[in-house]
């Protein structure tokens, strides 16, 4: 049993419109007690948080006690008239791309490294970070798991590279899989936020960064500390409607990131007898979204067995299938990324010249 079942479970449940997984501060499992740390969004809702995480837990497996603490949250949102945070560029890269979502499973980590990989085919340098500290799969998905990094001798991390792409994943710094998320929490968050800075990238156009799912603290402690380029949104169909989605929107804006688009995952089933296309989880839902708030859809992505497979294997499918529609859908995103980008640091180039 890893910690990582019970996060996807509290990451299920929702208080307030938030997953109880983005609450959590602290997280260890000891013999069959899951101690929990939260952090309090509000006095008074400590009996109905234990509660929800007792119902949460019911389907995992081995937890049989849960112990749950509380400490006040301290809003790590900037506030107004509070004093504006500096955000560093990373030496060497271009443009860096965050990818996010508000809701975990949608296909972020699918669509970050496919992205990249797209974006490395158009013939630009491209860099993976997978900052996803309580599910990195990243290293899946490329290949590489159980990958170490080393440092050089100016004591900076040398990343990975696969298929012509620099890789680095804080799957490859934690000892296992199953390591607590003590050490994946604040202190991790911080080392997350330096070892941008400590890392030997070498010169690239552009680093993917795949984010945690959701709106927490690492999320907004990389947003206000490292300058990006911009974001894209992963969406589905079903999970567009939710409250989710709008509140990753919102955190991009609250921190000054440009949105460059919305990506639509699972958007459509092509039957493969009939090459009929079915809208499974609906049509036009993420269009209507995206409109409302003024954003482009970047591209739809279908459901694809294969796409699904090809991670599992360590093929991602613009690398290994390169002619399917689903890897032109990735490329045809990437052109648009390149373009979008571009175009703002032209406009900006032009505005402060
Ligand atoms: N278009 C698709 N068609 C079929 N399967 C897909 C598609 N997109 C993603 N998947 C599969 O769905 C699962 C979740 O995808 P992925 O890990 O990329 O999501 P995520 O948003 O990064 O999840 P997490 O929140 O756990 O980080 C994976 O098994 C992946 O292979
Ligand atoms: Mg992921």
């Amino acid at each position: 049993m890893a910690v990582k079942d019970v996060m996807d479970a509290l990451r299920e449940a929702t208080i307030n419109n938030t997953n109880l997984s983005e609450l959590v501060k602290d997280i260890k499992l000891v013999g069959k007690t899951l101690e929990i740390v939260y952090k309090l969004p509000n006095k008074g809702m400590e009996e109905v948080l234990v509660e929800k995480t007792r119902e949460a837990l019911e389907s995992v497996p081995d937890v049989e006690d849960v112990r749950v603490r509380f400490v006040e949250d301290v809003p790590a949102r900037p506030v107004m008239g509070a004093p504006m945070f500096t955000k560093r560029r990373v030496p060497g890269i271009k443009h860096l791309i965050a990818v996010g979502s508000g809701k975990g499973g949608v296909g972020k980590s699918t669509v970050s490294a496919n992205l990249a990989l797209a974006l490395s085919k158009l013939g630009y340098r491209v860099g993976l970070l997978d900052a996803d500290i309580y599910g990195p799969s990243i290293p899946t998905i490329m290949g590489v798991k159980g990958g170490r990094v080393e440092v050089d001798q100016n004591n900076r991390i040398v990343p990975l590279e696969k298929f012509g792409i620099k890789l680095l994943s804080i799957g490859f710094l934690l000892p296992s899989e199953d390591t607590p998320v003590i050490w994946r929490g604040p202190m991790l968050m911080k080392a997350l936020t330096q070892f941008l800075f400590d890392v030997n990238w070498g010169e690239l156009d552009y680093l993917v960064l795949d984010l945690p799912p959701g709106t927490g603290d690492v999320q907004l402690t990389l947003a206000q500390n490292v300058h990006m380029s911009g974001a894209l949104v992963v969406t589905t169909p079903q999970d567009v409607a939710l409250a989710d989605v709008k509140k990753a929107v919102a955190m991009f804006k609250e921190v000054q990131i440009p949105v460059i688009g919305v990506v639509e995952n699972m958007a459509y089933f092509v039957c493969p007898d009939s090459g009929k296309k079915y809208y499974v989880f609906g049509k036009g839902r993420v269009a209507e979204f995206a409109t409302s708030y003024g954003l482009k859809i970047l591209g739809s992505i279908p459901i694809d067995p294969e796409l699904s497979e090809t991670s599992d294997k360590g093929e991602p499918v613009v690398a290994s299938h390169p002619d399917t529609d689903t890897a032109k859908a990735f490329v045809g995103i990437a052109k648009l990324v390149s373009e979008i980008t571009e175009r703002r640091q032209r406009n900006v180039f032009k505005e402060s010249g």
